[in-house]
């Protein structure tokens, strides 16, 4: 039965469900600025006319018709993050993976070769030896740290891209990337850095001549375990190309995962300051202690690229490497004896995160990937939160009391005081040691 009646006037008035969709979904018109980024939680997008639908849906003019090809708070990310890393344009993905994958595919033909830094993300080295390579890209992997040694990489035969971390998951390794560039550049190559474990607070390397940055944005630039997310930043032109990957791949960034990152975004300076702050005199205080035999910390003088870092970086970042005596036993063993750190496997967050890279981040390689990526089988990776440094010193002190005691490999494996929120050795306040008050 038809529920449209003629009004008395003689003009139709449609149906119920008719007048319901259309109300429901009129936007009111809003003359002053919102003060954050609204988010445009809409799959769609009504154009004027035809022809200017067809117009926008081509890229032919700016516009938004359809939530895959473009958003207005997904844009909004992607501007903020360009802007914040130095570049001319951005463009956002649903998962800092997707953002790493845009970015070489917009890159890369069957036959191309791609040189990438030894030590990367699980993940990443996955997606160049298992899916990039079986689309016919040739991958060789080499010690970025050392500039000669990418130099002879890039000399051995035409490269399409470089590709390096600008700190290493999970070493912390730091490479150069002035140098890196200038080499990339004398032949031919692109550069492309993930900037994820630094974040462009700390170091912007297009600034240094990189071409393109890919970020996880899931990590510092949102900072709160809360969203996925991914951005990649560089000229107009490649992330033209970045685009055109994206909008027939289809990895999506959500407009609601877009504005919480926005809204980490504007917190980044002040957690990455006290990040850094924590980052460095945990580092140095793990440095002097029992059981553990060496700490790989940017900000630290100990570290082996700290003069690179010092050059590069505003601040040494929020993570650091730590590898215990004892070997792989150990490392599980102290992660179980803490109860401050979250039990889970990413970083960049307000919580402070211990993992056991073999068997977490980097799970997929075997012991002969492991040992060419650097990554001993005792190595633990952490990402400082912004907890007190007093209760996390604590913490893992009476952490490594416990490795360095009789419990490893006969405890039950639980947490102490996880979940109950007690925290074992806290109390004393004191801080062990002077440390420097700011990194490099
Ligand atoms: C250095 C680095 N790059 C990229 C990624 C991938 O990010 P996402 O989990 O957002 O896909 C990660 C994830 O841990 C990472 O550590």
């Amino acid at each position: 039965m038809s529920t449209t009646q003629p009004e008395g006037d003689g003009t139709v008035r449609r149906g119920f469900s008719t007048r319901a969709i259309r109300a429901a979904s009129r936007a009111p018109r809003v003359d002053q600025s919102p003060t954050t980024v609204p988010i445009y939680l809409s799959a769609t997008f009504a154009a004027g006319d035809a022809d200017e639908l067809s117009e926008v849906s081509a890229l032919r003019v700016p516009g938004y018709s359809y939530s895959r090809i473009g958003n207005p708070t997904v844009t909004a990310l992607s501007d903020a993050v360009a802007e914040l890393e130095g570049a001319e344009a951005g463009f956002a993905f649903a998962t800092g993976m997707a953002a790493i994958h845009g970015a070489l595919v917009s890159l890369l033909r069957a036959g191309d070769r791609l040189v990438a830094t030894r030590t990367v993300y699980g993940s990443t080295r996955s997606l160049l030896t298992s899916i990039l390579a079986s689309f016919g890209v040739d991958v060789a992997f080499v010690d970025a740290t050392d500039s000669g040694a990418v130099e002879d990489a890039l000399a051995a035969a035409p490269t399409r891209v470089l590709y390096a971390e600008t700190i290493a998951n999970p070493t912390t390794n730091v490479v150069d990337h002035a140098a890196l560039a200038e080499v990339a550049q004398c032949h031919g190559a692109r550069y492309v850095v993930d900037n994820t474990f630094a974040s462009p607070y700390v170091c912007r390397p297009l600034e240094l001549g990189a071409d393109l940055v890919v970020e996880s944005a899931t990590k510092y630039l949102s900072g709160h375990s809360d969203a996925m997310a991914g951005v990649v930043c560089g000229a107009r032109p490649l992330i033209d190309e970045v685009r055109r990957v994206q909008i027939d791949t289809g990895a999506t960034l959500e407009p609601l995962a877009a504005f919480l990152v926005l809204r980490g975004v504007q917190t980044l300076a002040v957690r990455m300051e006290r990040h850094a702050q924590t980052a460095l005199a945990l580092a140095a205080w793990l440095e002097r202690q029992d059981g553990v035999q060496r700490v790989a910390y940017p900000g630290l003088p100990s570290h082996p690229q700290h003069a690179v870092a010092a050059r590069q970086f505003r601040v040494g970042g929020g993570m650091l490497a730590v590898e215990l005596e004892g070997g792989r036993e150990v490392g599980p063993a102290f992660i179980d004896a803490l109860s401050v750190p979250e039990l889970t496997a990413s970083l960049g967050s307000v919580h402070t995160m211990v993992v056991h890279p073999p068997t977490t981040s980097h799970r997929q390689l075997d012991d002969a990937g492991l040992a060419e990526a650097g990554i001993g089988p005792g190595l633990l990776r952490c990402s400082v939160g912004l907890e007190d440094l007093e209760d996390l010193i604590a913490d893992f002190d009476q952490a490594l009391g416990v490795v360095r005691g009789s419990a490893v490999g006969t405890g039950s494996g639980s947490r102490p005081g996880a979940g109950s929120g007690s925290r074992p050795g806290t109390g004393s306040g004191s801080r062990p040691g002077a440390v420097p008050a700011t990194a490099s």
